[in-house]
């Protein structure tokens, strides 16, 4: 197992800068997200937000992972039945759509990566409870987090709470190290058993981001390399946020004025940090 690197304080407030950048973007885009608009706007927008207000490069824009073609823009959008990685384009987003918007821009150097989703218009009831749960599953498993932890304590409560919905979680895909290096070690799997894995350790930075389906876990991919889609065309839903790892628990990197607040279940003993730029 390649090690996982252990931030020192300098990386650590600029971490803390690009996450909440990152998350500003999100604020910034949610009162574009109307019936009517297609993603391809919604990207123009961030990309130019990023570019020309906040002085960030958009970390997906070209990025190609081996095996990859370079993906061809800005953010990703992931409407309905699409788990992740959407490409923003002529999709016109409707009533009752569900999307997600991830965002990951990167600051002097380091990334900051984050997701929300968001309803067009009225939800129906079974993708309003897609969306609670998965934003739970995304909280109880960074609730987990704290030195002495192990990765598999994370993907164990948010398996349990998407399985005991009825709902299922995908296992191609999974959270990651994050730094000056957009996806790093360790995998963050969505699922396993309580004790396995990494033990964890204070100045640990990754993402925890479920992507959780309504039906079965089952994923295939698009044509265009980079779209990926429930097999049975079920709706899915995804949060995301950046995390570190403290010496008492973990504090959320990607923090915003405009971000849902964590579930009532969630108490953060961590005082609010103060960001310098
Ligand atoms: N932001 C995604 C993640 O959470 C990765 C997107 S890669 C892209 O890891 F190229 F599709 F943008
Ligand atoms: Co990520
Ligand atoms: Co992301």
């Amino acid at each position: 197992m390649a090690s996982i690197s252990i931030k020192n304080p300098d990386d650590i407030n600029g971490m803390r800068v690009a996450g909440k950048l990152a998350a500003e973007v999100l604020d910034f885009i949610a009162p574009h997200v109307k019936a009517g608009v297609n993603t391809a706007e919604l990207d123009r927008l961030c990309h130019e937000y990023m570019t020309n207000v906040q002085g960030t490069i958009p970390a997906p824009l070209n990025y190609c992972p081996p095996g990859y073609t370079p993906f061809p823009k800005a953010i990703c959008t992931s409407v309905n039945d699409v788990v992740c990685h959407g490409i923003p384009g002529d999709k016109v987003l409707k009533n009752g759509d569900v999307i997600n918007i991830d965002i990951t821009v990167i600051k002097n150097g380091y990334h900051g990566d984050t997701s929300r989703m968001f309803y067009v218009g009225e939800p129906s009831i079974l993708a309003k409870r897609l969306g609670d749960i998965t934003f739970e599953c995304m909280w109880l498993g960074i609730s987990r987090i704290k030195p002495g932890a192990h990765l598999g304590d994370i993907g164990f409560v948010i398996q349990q709470h998407a399985e005991k919905a009825g709902y299922s979680v995908v296992r191609e895909f999974c959270g990651h190290g994050i730094g000056k290096i957009f996806h790093e070690e360790p995998q963050v799997l969505h699922y396993g058993r309580p004790g396995t894995l990494e033990k964890l350790l204070p100045g640990m930075i990754f993402t925890v981001e479920p992507m959780i389906n309504a039906g079965r876990r089952e994923i295939r991919e698009m044509g265009d390399g980079w779209t990926i889609k429930t097999k049975d065309r079920s709706l899915s839903a995804q949060w995301e946020h950046t995390v570190l790892v403290t010496e008492t628990g973990y504090e959320v990197l990607t923090v915003s004025p405009g971000m849902p607040p964590p579930p009532a279940f969630i108490q953060q003993s961590a005082a609010p940090q103060s960001v310098t730029v």
